[in-house]
């Protein structure tokens, strides 16, 4: 087992000493789960977690909002939850945040444990204190920063998640390696996405405690994103946008990460053209994420996406802020690019998928 040096992430085999631990102190244990993960997850977890009061709640992003919270509160007073209990997460990005929200808010606040079972919440959603839910169809509105007091990660739950969910965290751990350093890239890189070579090759546990390392070093130092955690968001300016505009106009739309990686393409173009990321460098990127990830036509789409870049209308003229990279490894952020240069991002990968498409 590996304690991270926030000393609250337990990554490795889950044994009944490190559940004891965590949880004998405690007056009322509480577990938050949806039909997923009540039926992959739960089974290897509920002889640890003894006795506890199940509270289930319904999968998806269209649930993560104030009546499932309702519920959760309604349950917990049910069970008479007093201060001393503990709310224990099992699930993916979309459970851990609004699991997290209400025990924060609970009683003015109860502590809660992340137990987080799909690839993106392991790396990403479930590390640095962030907590939420949607409001008036708008993400993560009401929440509040609180922190777990632990997150127990293991790679055994991500064998039941399907392919879309698992290149969504990917993408995740790609953004990490491109804001912290060449060698994560390249043993990421290596893995050409897929799963079963993560799981062969690599000890998949040390490549995603290498993510939550570089997401808590970075959130240890700026909590409340008044600086250097904006560069986590390298990817996610135009990323975003594509996710919006998808959302709107396609059936199947285009998952985050999906969107996500269209969007670090186009920043990375940014980065060559503005901060001086090499082209060998943007080569590299361009290449492995088209060969991971399917192509999108932004083409055509160019000024609604500029629109929701800028969300108003008053701004067209203005800049647009940027996390860039300067080399694989080496980001600046409050980078601004002018919307002629973001325009040409989306030319530039265009143009390379066309190129592809034409082979
Ligand atoms: N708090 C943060 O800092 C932060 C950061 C990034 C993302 N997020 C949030 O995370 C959410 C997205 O999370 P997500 O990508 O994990 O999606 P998700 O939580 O919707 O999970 C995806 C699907 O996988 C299912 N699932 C979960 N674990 C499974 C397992 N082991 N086997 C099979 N199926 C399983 C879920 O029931 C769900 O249907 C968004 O709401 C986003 O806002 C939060
Ligand atoms: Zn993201």
């Amino acid at each position: 087992m590996q304690n991270s040096k926030a000393d609250n992430i337990i990554i490795g085999n889950l044994n009944q000493e490190t559940f004891d631990v965590l949880l004998n102190k405690y007056s009322g244990i509480f577990v938050l789960l949806d039909e997923n993960t009540l039926q992959h997850c739960w089974p290897i977890l509920k002889p640890f977690i003894k006795p506890a009061h199940p509270i289930q709640i319904a999968s998806g992003e269209i649930h993560k909002n104030m009546e499932t919270c309702q519920h959760i509160w309604q349950e917990l007073m049910k069970e008479h939850a007093d201060r001393n209990s503990v709310l224990v997460n099992i699930g993916g990005g979309v459970l851990c945040d609004m699991g997290a929200f209400a025990a924060s808010t609970y009683k003015r606040g109860i502590d809660y444990i992340n137990i987080p079972t799909t690839l993106l919440a392991q790396v990403d959603a479930s590390i640095g204190g962030k907590t939420g839910i949607n409001f008036q169809l708008l993400k993560n509105q009401i929440g509040t920063f609180c922190n777990p007091t632990a997150i127990l990660i293991n790679h055994h739950f991500l064998q039941t998640l399907n392919e879309k969910e698992w290149l969504c965290g990917y993408a995740e751990m790609l953004k990490h390696a491109l804001i912290d350093s060449r060698e994560y890239w390249k043993a990421l890189t290596f893995l050409q996405g897929k799963r079963g070579l993560f799981s062969q090759a690599i000890d998949l546990e040390k490549l995603i405690f290498q993510s939550i390392q570089v997401k808590e070093e970075i959130v240890k130092q700026d909590p409340h994103e008044n600086g250097i955690r904006k560069i986590l968001n390298f990817g996610h300016t135009i990323g975003h946008a594509i996710e919006t505009l998808s959302l709107e106009k396609d059936k199947d739309s285009l998952t985050h990460g999906e969107a996500i990686a269209i969007g670090m393409i186009c920043e990375s173009y940014l980065s060559k053209e503005i901060c001086g990321l090499s082209q060998i460098d943007l080569d590299s990127i361009t290449q492995f994420i088209l060969s991971v990830y399917p192509p999108y036509k932004v083409l055509g789409f160019e000024d609604k996406l500029l629109h929701l870049m800028t969300h108003d209308k008053k701004n067209v003229n203005k800049a647009i802020n940027f996390t860039l990279l300067k080399e694989i490894g080496k980001p600046l952020f409050n980078q601004t690019c002018s919307l002629d240069i973001i325009k040409k991002s989306f030319e530039y990968y265009y143009a390379v998928v066309e190129k592809i498409n034409n082979k």
